[in-house]
């Protein structure tokens, strides 16, 4: 294998989630959009089920998905319940992006694969998308609030009753450079059977 193992090694350990109010005014470049969504497609699938399925939205696109978020809180939202403060964070965020990606899972016609294997196939291209952000300096993470979890929001997507939204991939150009990580030690999450 001809990779240089040192820089990827570096690129997973750099990768970190930049929040939009980490993000500068700058956009991305489309081509650079395609490049994450092709080596998402990379990603693996246990019976090459592919079943990631991405929305991208920029531009006016960006209005529109803040004006269908924050519409449906509005709608779906019990009076006792209900934040001006949430609607308002709804109808707004989005705008502060670059793009903005919904994640879906399309579940396979036959169900042979377990559901769990598709969602975890789709978390392999999410990743795919954070290294490759970090490789082009694009900032972004995987936000799973707002209407990710609600089911009114599929029919936005053109989503069936048994595909899934799971959330959305803000991305913007980071205004600093992305502080450095924390994680605890590898050794206390792994345990080696050696004989
Ligand atoms: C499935 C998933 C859902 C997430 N949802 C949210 C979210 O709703 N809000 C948020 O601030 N961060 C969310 N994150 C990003 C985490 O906050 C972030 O990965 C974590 O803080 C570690 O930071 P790092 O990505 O910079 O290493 C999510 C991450 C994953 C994998």
């Amino acid at each position: 294998m001809d990779f240089n193992t040192e820089e990827i090694n570096r690129l997973i350990k750099s990768r970190r989630s930049v929040f939009v109010d980490q993000f500068s005014e700058q956009k991305i470049d489309k081509s650079i959009i395609q490049q994450l969504l092709e080596n998402a497609n990379w990603a693996p699938s246990h019976g090459k089920t592919e079943p990631w399925r991405f929305f991208i939205f920029t531009g006016e696109g960006l209005q529109k998905f803040a004006d269908f978020q924050a519409g449906l809180y509005k709608k779906i939202t019990p009076p006792e319940s209900y934040s001006e403060a949430k609607f308002t964070k709804l109808k707004t965020k989005p705008l502060k992006a670059s793009h903005i990606i919904a994640i879906a899972m399309a579940r396979q016609e036959s169900e042979k694969i377990p559901e769990i294997e598709e969602i975890e196939a789709v978390a392999c291209a999410v990743q795919n998308i954070y290294l490759t952000a970090t490789a082009y300096g694009v900032g972004g993470y995987w936000g799973s609030g707002g209407v990710t979890y609600w089911e009114e929001a599929k029919e936005f997507f053109g989503l069936g009753a048994k595909d899934k939204l799971l959330g959305f991939f803000y991305l913007g150009y980071p205004k600093d450079k992305p502080g450095e990580g924390k994680r605890g030690d590898i050794s206390e999450k792994v345990e080696w059977i050696e004989e």
